[in-house]
């Protein structure tokens, strides 16, 4: 199994350029689906979650050539409509085919996603959607089936929680359907955005995302087309909190600001500087980290994906701070491997009480999840001594060239 290996202790400083946003590039890769025509997508990272969604629509029939950053798809004649354990079981965004399947041929059949290490997560908001557009669902044998008769049918949706899945999943069913759909408490992400540029690049009829009430005007059919991924704005959020808890100075290229307003916003509270400048972002670390209180929201809340890594920040602060996470029941596993790094944290449910201490120290820590392990090389990198990360392959699903965008800044990483 691989392991991370950290010296820590050296400031971060220079350049590092942003990849495409895995959460935008996975729904937008499902949705290729739709469409009997080419699809070509840029800024495209190499993931391992990117590698299994792009595995599970060539199980399913379609011709796929992925080269650089450019990924192109074209969803033929499929000859599977399924999606089975061996992909649902590792990674719950295969799920998000369902939609699109159901749109183009009335029929999918997916293995049921389960609950994950940060919560139980389940798809009754999705399954509500597509009853809603008129679908007929059925579980049997691990498996939840969907199918219709004739075509769905325009709906109004609301959902109990904006969950980000459920609202694309949705959204992809919906662009066919026959009439007009609105979901309500819709999710606002950017990735929500960036999906339906994507569908009305295709043809589609999309409006109102980003807000709580996504309209969609259902056409008969859709053209493959071309689209360029969002930046992701978790991965520059992990940057930029590294870049301030090693008391570096880092620039980081290929962002939207505007997405990590929240991230930016708590950042500056903690008493670092980010300065805009061309399409980038400037974060120089202050010489005092100071305590603060956050609540992970639905954007544009502050993103239950930051969470973890800001506990390694306040880890070190000066005085208490007090995380309540409020998006997932089951998010707080990377403090206990904190606390082998010396960390004062004591977590009762939701809420995560962090007393600051000066310094982490170098232990041997596991990755519990992905954004848990981005947390726990951003203490290793701060820390006195050597870190071990062991189920390194948690990071693997959404952090793009690691070791070589850390190292560009002066990190010591090697991969054992
Ligand atoms: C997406 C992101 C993930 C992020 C999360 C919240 C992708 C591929 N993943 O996950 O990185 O952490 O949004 O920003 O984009 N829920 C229900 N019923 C449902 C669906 C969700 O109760 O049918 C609940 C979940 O249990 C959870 C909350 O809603 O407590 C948020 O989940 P959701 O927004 O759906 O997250 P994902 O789309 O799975």
């Amino acid at each position: 199994m691989e392991k991370l290996v950290i010296r820590g202790g050296k400031p971060l400083t220079g350049r590092v350029r942003i990849s495409g946003a895995k959460n935008a590039v996975l729904p937008v890769i499902a949705s290729t689906l739709l469409v009997n025509g080419t699809c070509c997508i840029r800024g495209v990272p190499c993931l391992t979650d990117v590698r299994m969604m792009v595995d599970l629509l060539g199980y399913m029939g379609a011709d796929i050539s992925w080269e650089g950053e450019t990924l192109s798809v074209r969803a033929g004649n499929l000859n599977n409509r399924e999606a089975p354990f061996e992909y649902v079981s590792k990674m719950r965004a295969s799920f998000l085919i369902m939609g699109p399947l159901l749109a183009r041929f009335g029929q999918a059949r997916i293995f049921m996603p389960g609950g994950c290490n940060i919560g139980t997560r389940p798809i009754d908001l999705h399954l509500k959607g597509f009853v809603s557009l008129g679908a007929e669902v059925i579980k049997e044998k691990g498996y939840v089936e969907a199918r219709i008769r004739d075509r769905l049918k325009g709906t109004r949706v609301y959902l109990d929680f904006p969950s980000v899945g459920a609202t694309e999943n949705i959204m992809m069913a919906a662009v066919m359907a026959e009439g007009t759909t609105h979901i309500q408490n819709a999710a606002e992400e950017p990735e929500i955005v960036d999906l339906a540029n994507f569908l009305n690049a295709m043809g589609g009829r999309v409006s109102g995302a980003g807000t709580n009430l996504i309209t969609i005007e259902g056409v008969p059919s859709l053209r493959g087309s071309t689209h360029t991924v969002i930046p992701d704005r978790v991965e520059a959020g992990t940057y930029m909190v590294a870049a301030t808890l090693t008391g570096g100075e880092v620039y980081l290229e290929n962002v939207i600001s505007e997405h990590l307003k929240p991230v930016i916003a708590k950042l500056e509270e903690v008493g670092a500087k980010i300065k805009n400048g061309g399409a980038g972002v400037r974060v120089t670390a202050p010489d005092k980290i100071l305590p603060i209180n956050l609540q992970t929201l639905p954007y544009p809340g502050f993103p239950t994906d930051m969470q973890s890594q800001m506990t390694s920040l306040l880890a070190v602060a000066d005085g208490t701070s007090i995380i309540t996470e409020t998006v997932f029941e089951n998010r707080f596993m990377h403090t206990e491997e904190l606390i082998r790094m010396g960390a004062d944290i004591k977590v009762d449910g939701r809420i995560a009480v962090i007393k600051g201490v000066s310094r982490l120290s170098g232990a041997r820590v596991q990755a519990t999840d992905l954004r848990g392990g981005a947390a726990l090389i951003i203490a290793a990198l701060a820390a006195s001594g050597q870190t071990e990360i062991g189920y390194v392959y948690h990071v693997d699903r959404g952090y793009e060239r690691l070791e070589e965008k850390l190292g560009g800044l002066g990190a010591d990483i090697s991969r054992a």
